[in-house]
């Protein structure tokens, strides 16, 4: 049986829009809403939806650099959301984050040196210079980069070479579980594999546990134990990725797949095109978000948002009217 290592409960982040010159609340925002999963030590969970869904509020939501406005998330056990200051920041070691822009999180005037023994200095995690410099060589080898790095600054690398650098800046602290925050959406094809590769031998080789955001569904499913599918702050099915593929339950799950082009000409794809556009998050449509673009909208979607239904339970999904296998 495999062990869970985080655990996200009924998640849910509010931003106030405050307006005029008082600066009063005049409209919110649920970026997340009653979002809840599990992730199992060792695997990683992708998650994908369009721009705006809420997928990095719920990645940082979840490490806490973002407060959540209730729910829970348990990792290893604890709830990190009851912890204090002092308590988070012991757990900050355990949990890392990537992001997307390799330029923007490096501190152009510090050389790699610096910025990787930033993170040994600040958690003490080694004893004197020379288990230092050992540490930092050795952290230099796990991302495939040469020991002359050290020296050098941001601006001498290129985008691939800079995201391996954040890669080794978030294990220097021996994390278990990292948020990928679309790592490679800024990345040329070619270096977009590499990278993902990496992040694949290096999940194997220390054991790590992966929420990995993105736009690609290609790359997700290649490198995604399960799949959550997120619309308008809400996660609405999630699945192992083969599944979520052959057998979607929710129309826009169906609809964000249905989109993949599929090199074999044996197997026909439709395309399902949605009408509309993304509602505003500022004020969603009633009941079932996703309702005024859905094919399989009935009257009860326009009421409430549907609960979870589970599938042998390892397939969820919210959805009154789910898709038949072979429709
Ligand atoms: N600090 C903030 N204050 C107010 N609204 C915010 C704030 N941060 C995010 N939002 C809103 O929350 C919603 C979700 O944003 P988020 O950045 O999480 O989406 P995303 O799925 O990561 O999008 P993308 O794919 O473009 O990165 C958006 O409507 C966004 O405008
Ligand atoms: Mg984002």
């Amino acid at each position: 049986m495999s062990e869970v290592l985080l655990e996200v409960k009924n998640l849910h982040k509010r931003f106030p829009i405050r307006g005029g010159i008082l600066g009063r609340e005049v409209a919110a925002v649920n970026a997340v809403n009653n979002v809840s999963f599990k992730i199992n030590r060792g695997e990683t969970l992708g998650l994908v939806g369009e721009s705006g869904c809420g997928k990095t509020t719920l990645g940082r939501s979840i490490l806490r650099l973002i407060e959540p406005t209730s729910g829970q998330v348990i990792f290893n056990g604890k709830d990190i959301t009851a912890m204090n200051s002092d308590e988070m920041r012991v757990m900050r070691r355990k949990m890392q984050i990537i992001f997307q822009d390799p330029y923007a999180s490096l501190n152009p005037r510090m050389t790699i040196g610096g910025i990787l023994s930033e993170p040994l200095d600040i958690h003490k995690l080694f004893r004197g210079k020379e288990e230092r410099r050992k540490r930092l060589y050795e952290l230099l080898d796990q991302v495939q980069l040469p020991k002359d790095t050290l020296n050098k600054y941001p601006h001498e690398f290129s985008g691939g070479q800079r995201q391996r650098i954040c890669i080794a800046r978030a294990l220097a602290v021996q994390p278990e579980f990292i948020v990928c925050d679309e790592p490679v959406s800024a990345l040329d094809v070619s270096v977009q594999a590499q990278v993902v590769n990496l992040l694949m031998d290096l999940q194997k080789d220390l054991g790590l546990t992966y929420l990995f955001i993105a736009h690609d569904l290609k790359v997700v499913e290649y490198i995604s134990t399960k799949v959550a599918v997120m619309y308008l702050g809400n996660v609405v099915e999630t699945a192992a990725a083969a599944e979520l593929y052959g057998n979607s339950k929710h129309p826009y799950t169906k609809a964000l797949f249905s989109a993949i082009p599929i090199p074999d000409p044996a197997r026909k794809s439709e395309r399902i095109l949605l009408e509309g556009d993304i509602p505003s998050p500022m004020n969603p449509p009633s009941g079932c978000h996703f309702h005024p673009r859905c094919w399989k909208c009935t009257e009860e979607c326009k009421v409430e948002y549907p609960g979870i239904t589970s599938l042998s339970g390892t397939h969820d999904f919210k959805c009154y009217n789910p898709i038949e296998k072979g429709q």
